[in-house]
């Protein structure tokens, strides 16, 4: 089969890593890929929001299948266009991408549903928002009700911190169109796991636990970013709370946006807080995690390209879906300074015992690799317990070299705190 995989991240080096073992594959594009993943796919210059672009290149090369990693391109219906051209794709379709594509969107499908979330209210009007912020208490979750690249939510200390955020997403336009409605939400407390799931609308199948660790410094302090680390799996997540949360949450979401008519194809995110009343969803994402995928998807022992197909053909029940009962941890090695300003074009060094890496942001340029990004590379190992998987990462990492490059030390650090309280 011909393959088009749609981003240009770990997360679709990931994608591309574990399709590329399925006998089902026999040619893999990238558009636009990376200096890395052009080690494994052809890449082609389109960037993953051109819908228009990829359209007629999808046409023009006639490809058997489709898969659309971003959230970008899903929330601005590329699955639709693919496949009103006669590709089959792995990714919902607009209609349904909107539980990622609207933070207002999801709450109230949660509340019509009753999915455990935080409290919240949306607002459209800046002069009503400030009023209630008034009678708020602190901490106050302020949340852009569209994309805003992981950046449109705020934890504010205090009443005036809240009130600063929400003027610039609804006076200042700070994330454009997206912040011209907000969500404000009540605090919520206690890990956090992200679980990815397949399903078809018909059936859910979740997938191996993680964590991810989403600020820039050690001990989660500074600023948020994409993801600096995970692990998987999350040893938070005991049975218990994965039966809780099949029955709770995801099968009602499932069945949720068919009643709504949005019936959801592909990969589900749900981002979770362990509260002392129980899991609560903490957001939804119409797609695989990054840098969730790079822990995930090593794990996943069964032909990934064959579960996406049959998520695509609506016959999810058909397909094996198996993980290892080993240990993963993924430790992102960015550029300094990330996420704010940083230096671009250091060449790469990569030691060849090394075997995975997952290129997010590098360019390839006469073989040799350059930093490109805030991101720049993604370090899986795996074992059998998490502890070893963790040295072994770090034992890896220590053996690729940029300059300038930075990563949190303590990736799998809470997780293994977590193990010693059960
Ligand atoms: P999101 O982009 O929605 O994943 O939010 C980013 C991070 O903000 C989450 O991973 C949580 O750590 C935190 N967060 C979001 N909503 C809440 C909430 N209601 N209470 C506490 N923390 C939250
Ligand atoms: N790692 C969080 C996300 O992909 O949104």
């Amino acid at each position: 089969m011909k393959i088009l995989v749609i981003g240009g991240g770990g997360r679709e080096h990931a994608i591309i890593k574990a399709i590329k073992k399925s006998s089902l594959a026999e040619e893999i594009y990238a558009l636009p890929g990376n200096g890395g993943i052009a080690r494994d796919a052809i890449c082609v210059d389109i960037k993953a929001t051109d819908i228009k672009a990829i359209v007629e290149f999808a046409k023009k090369e006639s490809f058997d299948f489709a898969i659309v990693a971003p959230d970008d391109p899903l929330v601005l219906g590329l699955v639709d266009e693919l496949e009103a051209i006669g590709i089959p794709c792995f990714g919902p379709n607009k209609k349904a991408a909107i539980i990622e594509g609207s933070k207002a969107f999801s709450k109230d499908l949660m509340k019509k549903y009753n999915i455990p979330t935080a409290k919240y209210e949306v607002f459209s009007d800046l002069d009503e928002t400030i009023a209630y912020l008034d009678h708020q208490t602190a901490p106050i979750v302020v949340k852009a009700d569209g994309l805003a690249l992981g950046k449109g939510v705020i934890i504010a200390e205090t009443t005036e911190e809240a009130k600063a955020a929400v003027r610039s997403m609804m006076a200042d336009m700070k994330f454009g169109e997206s912040g011209k409605t907000v969500v404000i939400e009540e605090f919520l407390t206690g890990p956090e796991v992200s679980v990815l799931a397949f399903t078809d609308g018909k059936t859910l199948i979740p997938m191996i636990s993680s964590m991810d660790h989403k600020k820039a410094l050690d001990g989660d302090k500074g600023l948020n970013t994409g993801g600096m680390g995970t692990i998987a799996p999350n040893p938070y997540y005991t049975k218990e709370i994965a039966d809780l949360a099949m029955e709770k949450i995801f099968l009602p979401t499932m069945e949720a946006m068919n009643e709504e008519g949005r019936t959801f194809k592909g990969c589900l995110y749900f981002g979770l807080m362990l509260t002392s009343e129980g899991p609560k969803v903490i957001e939804y994402n119409c797609r695989f995690g990054d840098p969730e995928t790079q822990v995930v998807l090593p794990l996943l022992k069964s032909d990934l390209l064959q579960i996406m197909i049959e998520v695509s053909k609506g016959t999810l029940d058909q397909a094996e879906v198996e993980f290892s009962d080993e240990c993963a941890c993924c430790v992102v090695m960015a550029s300094d300074g990330y996420p704010s300003a940083y230096e671009k074009h250091k060449e790469i060094f990569i030691d060849e015992s090394i075997n995975c890496v997952y290129v997010a942001g590098a360019t390839l340029e006469n073989g040799k690799l350059y930093t490109n990004g805030g991101r720049v590379l993604g370090i899986t190992e795996t074992a059998d317990t998490l502890t070893k998987a963790i040295e072994k990462t770090y034992n890896s990492v220590s053996k690729i070299y940029f300059e300038n490059a930075y990563f949190r030390h303590d990736i799998g650090k809470k997780a293994i705190a977590g193990m010693e309280e059960f």
